[in-house]
């Protein structure tokens, strides 16, 4: 299946699963747990939260993964940073990634924001066995899809 219509599905199956639900550790585990499943050639999908100055892991697909990342350490906290996605083909060229997982080779890292606040939540990281996994596409619709975490609360829809 191309990768737009695998997205396109997931934003409107995440849409019906979020429509009135606002528990942020429910709707984030679910993200997830629906990415992972859907996404081609994944190995982790991780949730990492802004707390105290550091990201902290919140729910996640896949191996046991790294608790705190420091701000501006490996790919997220770089995004941390700079709040811009960040496309790595090859994370063993990445000066500091963190290797969770040896069997990652690429990865994607979008920056998420509160809704109306716009304060930097935290991020969202998909990574692939495969190199060169992920491009503009994944990142477009990344980003579009993380904020429906938040839920879809009545009086926001159109
Ligand atoms: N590789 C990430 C760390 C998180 S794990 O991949 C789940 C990084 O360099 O920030």
């Amino acid at each position: 299946m191309e990768k737009e219509k695998v997205y396109c599905d997931l934003i409107q199956q995440l849409q019906a699963l979020f429509d009135e639900e606002l528990d942020l550790v429910a709707n984030m585990s679910n993200m997830v747990s629906l990415i992972f499943e859907r996404v081609p050639g994944l190995n982790g999908t991780t949730f990492y939260r802004w707390k105290n100055d550091e990201l902290i892991l919140g729910p996640f697909q896949g191996r046991v993964a790294c608790m705190h990342i420091p701000l501006q350490k490996g790919v997220c906290g770089k995004v941390a940073f700079t709040k811009k996605t960040e496309i790595v083909p090859d994370v063993h060229q990445f000066p500091g990634h963190i290797a969770c997982d040896a069997r990652s080779n690429s990865e994607i890292v979008v920056p998420v924001f509160w809704p109306e606040s716009n304060r930097f939540f935290g991020v969202l990281d998909l990574d692939s066995p495969l190199f060169n996994n992920f491009d503009s596409t994944d990142a477009t619709y990344l980003e579009q899809l993380a904020p429906l975490v938040f839920g879809i609360k009545k009086e926001d829809r159109m």
